[in-house]
Formats: structure tokens, sequence, C-alpha cells
């Protein structure tokens, strides 16, 4: 069956890491900006592994400059999460490439998002709200002043705080006043933690910043008795199958533990993480999950209810979408 139409709910997506190749090379070429090393030649990005990813990653968002770049950013992404079905999705903005955590500035960028998030959602039908978020690898004083940011601007669109970045970089404790101050501010909070930090990182994000999602969290699965918790408390992961393939987590779709933690009981959603750059959309996702593990629409429906109730959203937009 084709999964194009069908109707999605995608709770884990990078803003930067969903602009496509060709936009970023527009964008470059505008700017008079020198992209070597950034694309294979074939055009898509190129990376030899997870921290080379992210250095490419921060590499080709160098181009955005300005709001009017995050706008055409925001329209060129929500038009292809809309072709794939997708209804309601959440994206991690950051102020550390919007403005520099300089509240003025983030907020004209802000601005700029959601004015292009609006008119996406009247022509397309497709509802986004944003996740402020802080990168580990730039260390616990910026993620200070990215908290900041988005206690300013908590609001109908800016619903969630979260971290992303190098998992190996640090301690999940060392965001504790960042995560504070977003949850004080009433922002509903995730973090990556289980992707590459195994449970000693899960741990940390339920401990130390009291997350209520998890960004990848399939790690868990290597420890009977966190899993259980995470079953225990209610706690949502947002899995992401493409992008752990492709950046080796696992081997092959179908070693990945997604279908196990769900067997488990463990609150599991679908994702597509940086789709341009795995080479996925959520249609795709879907195709694989299907292929691999025999799901289909009963399946795809309860994972989306999933997502919905764990949603960084109000009650009214959970019922429009349900
Ligand atoms: N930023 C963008 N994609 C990411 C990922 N998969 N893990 C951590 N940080 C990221
Ligand atoms: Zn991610």
């Amino acid at each position: 069956m084709s999964w194009n139409q069908f109707p999605k709910v995608e709770l884990h997506l990078h803003h930067e890491g969903a602009a496509p190749p060709a936009f970023i090379r527009q964008l470059a070429h505008e700017k008079k900006v020198d992209l070597e090393g950034v694309f294979n030649e074939d055009g898509s990005y190129a990376f030899k592994d997870f921290v080379h990813f992210l250095s490419v990653y921060e590499a080709a968002t160098s181009v955005l400059k300005s709001p009017e770049d995050y706008a055409r950013l925001t329209t060129a992404v929500l038009e292809e999460c809309a072709a794939n079905g997708v209804i309601y999705a959440e994206s991690f903005i950051s102020p550390d490439f919007c403005g520099g955590r300089d509240v003025g500035a983030w907020k004209e960028y802000l601005h700029a998002i959601q004015e292009a998030a609006d008119k996406a959602e009247a022509a397309h039908g497709i509802t986004l709200k944003g996740i402020v978020t802080c990168i580990r690898h730039f260390g616990g004083e910026w993620a200070k002043e990215t908290a900041q940011c988005a206690a300013e601007t908590k609001g109908d669109f800016i619903t969630g705080f979260g971290m992303g970045g190098d998992e190996n970089q640090f301690t999940q404790g060392t965001f504790k006043w960042a995560f504070d101050c977003a949850s004080e501010a009433g922002l509903q909070l995730t973090t990556h933690a289980g992707e590459w930090g195994g449970p000693e990182s899960i741990r940390q994000a339920l401990d130390d910043l009291k997350v209520e999602r998890l960004g990848h969290g399939v790690q868990v699965i290597e420890d009977e008795a966190l899993m259980q918790r995470v079953i225990d408390e209610g706690v949502t992961l947002e899995v992401c199958p493409g992008s752990n393939v492709v950046l080796g987590v696992y081997p092959s779709i179908k070693d990945h533990p997604i279908k196990r933690l769900r067997d488990a009981g463990v609150k599991v959603t679908v994702s597509t993480d940086d789709p341009p750059f795995f080479h996925t959309t959520m249609t795709k996702e879907y195709e694989m999950l299907e292929q691999a593990f025999g799901w289909g629409a009963e399946d795809f429906t309860a994972l989306n209810m999933t997502a919905i109730d764990a949603a960084f959203c109000d009650a009214d937009t959970k019922t429009r979408i349900k």
C-alpha cells in the first residue's frame, strides 16, 4: 500500500536538518558562501559518521542568515511534510542559529517562521509547533541563554524545550539550569538521549532534566529495569528508524528495536529527524516499517495516537488532529 496520503504526526524534526540540499545550494549561491565538502557529487549531503554529520549540518546551516531565510526554509519544509501526509509536526528551532541567542533577534526569526507556518497551514492544512533547542556540544552556558530565549517566547507556537547535538559531550545534568528555566516558564521538555549515550544518558535525562519525552531513546532496550521505568512513567520515545540506520546506530531496519520496544509496552512514535540528510521522508519511514515488521494501517494509527497524546500542544489542537 502507498502510505503517502495516510495522515501522519511527526514529533522529531530538526528545522535546518529538513532543508533540501538544493535549497541550501541556492542560498549559498545567492550569498556567495563556499560550501566546499558539504555535498557529494550527486548533490546529496556528504558525511561519514555522526560527528561529521553534525559539522556538515552546521556548515549547511551557515547559509541561513536572516529571518527571511528561515521563512523560506519553513515554507519548503512544510510543503514537503504536507506532501508526505504530515498533518501536525513539531520542529526543533535553535536560537544558536537564529540570531545568536539574542532575545530581540530571536523574536524576529520566530516571527518570520511563524508567519510562514501560518501560510503553510492555510495552504496545506499542516500545523507546526516549535521546540526551542539548545545544542549540547555548545555547552551549558549557551544553553542557559537559549532557555531564556525560550522562556521569553513561550506561547501558542513555542510549546517545548529540548536539546540536540553531540550526546557524547558533557552530561545531561550540565543542562539542568536551562531545563528548569524552560520548565518554570511552562514549556514541555524533551532531550536527545539514548541515541549514542546508552542507558546512562537516558537515566540522567529522566533524573536530572525531568523530560517527558526522549529524542530517540532507543538504547533503553539495553537495560530491562530502565525500560520498565520508561513504561511505568509513561515516557514517550521519538524514534527515527531511518536516521538510526544511516548513522550506524543499527545495521538495518530489521535490526532496529522499535518493534521490540513497542511489543514490550514502551510508547513509541515515528519521525524522520533530518529527512534529506538520511534520504528519508515520513512516507519512506512507514514503507520501511511495513516491509520490516509487517505493520499496517492499524499499527500506524496507534503510533499516531501515541504521538498526539505526547504532542506539545493544547487539547483543542489534539482534538482537531485526532
Ligand atoms: N541534530 C540534528 N540531528 C541530530 C541527531 N540525530 N542527533 C543529535 N543532534 C542532532
Ligand atoms: Zn534529532
